[in-house]
């Protein structure tokens, strides 16, 4: 486990970042920097007393260089995140997602920094053209969402090869848990939740058999600490539970877990969304020692706890 040790985290106020200001707070000094765009004071209110957080942006370029001149560890969590908001404004997104990543890697030029973690994404594989899908599998990405994650993805690599900045890639498939929003941006697992509170009818976009890797956030937030203990080990890596779950699938768990009987509306499919997404994990069990410790059934049994108790 990391100790005594210099970190930043970007976007530490959001849903994944905070659980891992949460793992790493108490033990190692965490500067977060958040703008708040999508994250929340709330989210910090268990580590609040033990973190340096600054509210500002990833695009502020000065401000970057005078925080990443004394950091060992950067976990870059920090992003517009989502197919919707990046087809809403493309722009907006290229420059948090690309622009942001290049302040943070050009800062990292002047400083000693030990270990440079991207949070990217499985989006950017696009429509599987095999299953499971590894790290190797051909980028095909179908939103500006993911074509901004590729790119900053490639920017990592490339200031490995020329300034050797070490930089590892997790390519996260999809996350959930306590702390993810439930805004008409958030993915299904929160969206079911509020829904069967609300009393409402649960959405399934397409036929519902579509399939996702649904992957726990603190399986997450162990990743990443993996990540960076591995200081030898870079490259890019596939981080989920490489169990399968179709939507239809997941309303069934969740209606189970809520014990509430609700109807299923079944709508067109979304512009930009996969069918079928399940990971090939082996690299990161043999490189990094990633093994998911949740299954899907106890993870959501858990965050209906949290959601019953906020
Ligand atoms: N949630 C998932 O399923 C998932 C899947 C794949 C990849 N990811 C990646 O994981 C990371 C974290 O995602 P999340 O789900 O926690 O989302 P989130 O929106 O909760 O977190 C992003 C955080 O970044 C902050 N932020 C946004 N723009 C910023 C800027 N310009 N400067 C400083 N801070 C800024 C937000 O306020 C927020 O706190 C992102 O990089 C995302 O692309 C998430």
């Amino acid at each position: 486990m990391l100790k005594n040790a210099r970190i930043l985290v970007t976007g530490g106020a959001g849903f994944i970042g905070s659980h891992l200001v949460d793992r790493l707070s108490s033990e190692n000094e965490v500067i977060v920097l958040d703008n708040l765009a999508s994250g929340s004071l709330a989210n910090l209110e268990q580590s609040k007393d033990h973190i340096t957080l600054i509210k500002g942006d990833i695009l502020d370029k000065p401000m970057i260089e005078s925080i990443v001149a004394d950091v060992e560890f950067i976990f870059h969590l920090a992003a517009n995140v989502g197919n919707i908001k990046s087809i809403e404004d493309p722009y907006f997104d290229m420059e948090v997602n690309i622009k942001g990543t290049l302040n943070l890697l050009e800062a990292c030029l002047n400083s000693n920094v030990r270990k440079f973690v991207y949070s990217s994404s499985a989006a950017i594989y696009g429509d599987a053209i095999y299953l499971p899908i590894d790290e190797s599998h051909p980028l095909n990405p179908e939103s500006p969402y993911a074509v901004s994650k590729l790119a900053a993805e490639k920017y990592c690599f490339a200031f490995h090869k020329v300034h050797g900045i070490p930089t590892i890639a997790l390519r996260y498939f999809n996350v959930y848990g306590p702390r993810q929003g439930s805004s008409q941006y958030a993915n299904v697992i929160p969206i079911f939740f509020r829904r069967i509170r609300d009393k409402e009818p649960l959405t399934i976009f397409g036929d519902g058999n579509q399939t996702r890797d649904f992957i726990n956030v603190k399986d997450v937030v162990a990743a990443n600490i993996l990540a960076a203990e591995t200081e030898e080990v870079l490259g890019i890596f596939n981080i989920a539970s490489s169990k399968s779950t179709s939507v239809n699938e997941l309303a069934d768990y969740v209606i189970d877990i809520t014990n509430y009987q609700t109807k299923r509306i079944y709508a067109p499919p979304r512009k930009g969304e996969v069918l079928h997404s399940l990971a090939d994990i082996s690299a990161s069990k043999r490189s990094l020692g990633f093994s998911p410790s949740m299954n899907i059934a106890d993870g959501l049994r858990q965050y209906f706890e949290y959601l019953k108790a906020h």
